[in-house]
């Protein structure tokens, strides 16, 4: 049985694939397949390991052909993948949840400290030969104790940045979120509020929902527009949650103070503007990128692969769960 994986993950996950004499792996190292390149590896293959960036299209399902019953994505986010085209061919597909949690909420929490205590900027300016002299004025930002922390998806991830942020920084956590999240807002004493409401009172604005077409652009002219001039967003979830362009206009307009961000909407490329701002903080979509998560998640695509292929069973972490019945039938 054929394992395609698209990328160089960590070897613990290539050590679980390896102990199975009926898997072999066709193991792609290097730069990204193109599309081309992708449509010729799936041909015929049993299973596919793709990363975020891999477009599993309808084409390349379709491409893949009928051998295909798993695709086991090294992520947690799966807006990558054509959900229906896999449900209706009857193929799983299976992420790695939670195993990102602590690894993101540091993400956003080391971009809200960057942006607003200007650290990326003030390197620049030491590497440029800036440093003449101590400046009163200069590089200044605002507090963060006791400020307000706004959480735009009050998962997992949201709740452990607001965990920080509550212990670490005593600020009072609004969300929204679709979900009533009554623990989380018990231990943390978050208030669940309308989107405007979040906007409107926020200090620190952080995206952590998936990227649906509900929430494509959910941030765009008009939300920035209702943020204080003073407040900065954080956006580690995904690039089209923002309007990127709406953005480049809020920070250079002044509608917000400033912005961390991981994630891009049209990844790897970046808004050109974006990288001319001082007021941005920019990351290359690094915000799973601990060890202990990276690790974790080369595990949990691999075990994915094995229930299927070895036990014959869905996956554990298994996304199109209406697949479940109708499968657990067909691979006995
Ligand atoms: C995910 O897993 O969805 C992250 O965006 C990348 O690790």
């Amino acid at each position: 049985m054929k394992v395609l994986i698209t990328r160089e993950i960590p070897q613990a996950g290539i050590n679980i694939l390896q102990q199975y004499r009926e898997i072999e792996i066709d193991y792609r190292q290097g730069k990204p397949l193109t599309e081309e390149k992708l449509m010729e590896a799936v041909k015929g293959v049993d299973a596919i390991i793709p990363v975020i960036p891999d477009d599993i299209s309808k084409e390349i399902i379709t491409a893949a052909g009928k051998n295909l019953k798993v695709i086991a994505t090294y992520s947690v986010g799966y807006d990558n993948i054509d959900i229906a085209t896999a449900t209706k061919k009857g193929i799983f597909v299976a992420n790695t949840p939670g195993d990102l949690t602590e690894a993101v909420g540091e993400h956003a929490f080391a971009l809200m400290m960057s942006v607003t205590r200007r650290t990326a900027e003030a390197d620049r300016f030491c590497r440029a030969k800036e440093y003449k002299y101590w400046d009163p004025l200069s590089m200044i930002g605002p507090k963060l104790m006791g400020k307000t922390l706004g959480i735009v998806g009050f998962g997992r991830i949201g709740q452990h940045f607001a965990r920080m942020a509550k212990y670490g920084l005593n600020m009072r956590i609004l969300y929204n979120d679709v979900m009533p999240h009554p623990e989380g807002e018990s231990l943390l004493d978050a208030e669940k509020v309308e989107l405007d409401y979040l906007l409107e009172n926020s200090d620190i604005v952080s995206i952590h929902c998936n990227l649906c077409e509900a929430t494509r652009h959910l941030i765009s002219a008009k939300e920035f527009h209702k943020m204080k001039p003073l407040a900065y967003l954080i956006n580690t979830a995904r690039g089209p949650i923002v309007d990127e362009d709406a953005l480049v206009a809020a920070l250079t307009e002044g509608y917000i103070a400033g912005a961390g961000i991981d994630v891009f909407e049209e990844e790897p490329k970046i808004h050109p503007a974006l990288l001319k701002l001082e007021n941005v903080v920019l990351t290359p979509h690094i915000g799973s990128a601990t060890w202990e998560a990276r690790i974790q998640m080369a595990r949990m695509s691999a075990e994915n692969v094995v229930d299927v292929l070895i036990n014959k069973k869905p996956p554990r972490y298994l996304v199109n769960k209406e697949l479940t019945d109708t499968k657990i039938t067909s691979l006995v």
